[in-house]
């Protein structure tokens, strides 16, 4: 399963290109799977809100996260969420896309995806 977070596409575009089961978060959701979190970067290289809403209460169902971000931000802030919540949750930093990414982003998130997270769902 993939979680993801996108306020204004550019996430749900990259999902989109995915082929994968996908699921947008509010602040309600529960994921009982293993999961891959996506997420945008915000001011300052900040983690949404509720993106980390969401991770306070299913973070442990997650194997991964990816982050898009733009690197007009400055090379300190660019996709800085996705390290922040790597660190604060022990997990991979799968990817950091500039904007929508490109297709060797792609590619390299589904072999992620195969190896690491639907292998837990069917061990
Ligand atoms: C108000 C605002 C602040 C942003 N701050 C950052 C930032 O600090 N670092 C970064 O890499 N990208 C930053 N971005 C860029 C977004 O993370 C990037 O455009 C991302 O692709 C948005 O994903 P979405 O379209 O799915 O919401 C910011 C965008 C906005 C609108």
């Amino acid at each position: 399963m993939i979680a993801f977070a996108s306020r204004t596409g550019n996430v749900r575009y990259i999902v989109s290109k995915l082929s994968l089961p996908a699921v947008e978060i509010n602040d309600q959701s529960e994921i009982s799977e293993p999961f891959l979190l996506f997420t945008y970067t915000d001011g300052l290289g900040a983690v949404p809100p509720h993106v980390r809403q969401f991770m306070d209460k299913n973070g442990a169902n997650c194997y991964g996260v990816v982050v898009s971000g733009n690197s007009n931000f400055g090379s300190q802030n660019f996709g800085r969420a996705g390290e922040i919540i790597s660190t604060e949750w022990s997990i991979p930093l799968v990817r950091k896309l500039e904007v929508r990414g490109f297709p060797e982003d792609y590619a390299a998130i589904q072999h992620y995806y195969e190896q690491y997270v639907r292998r837990e769902q069917t061990a």
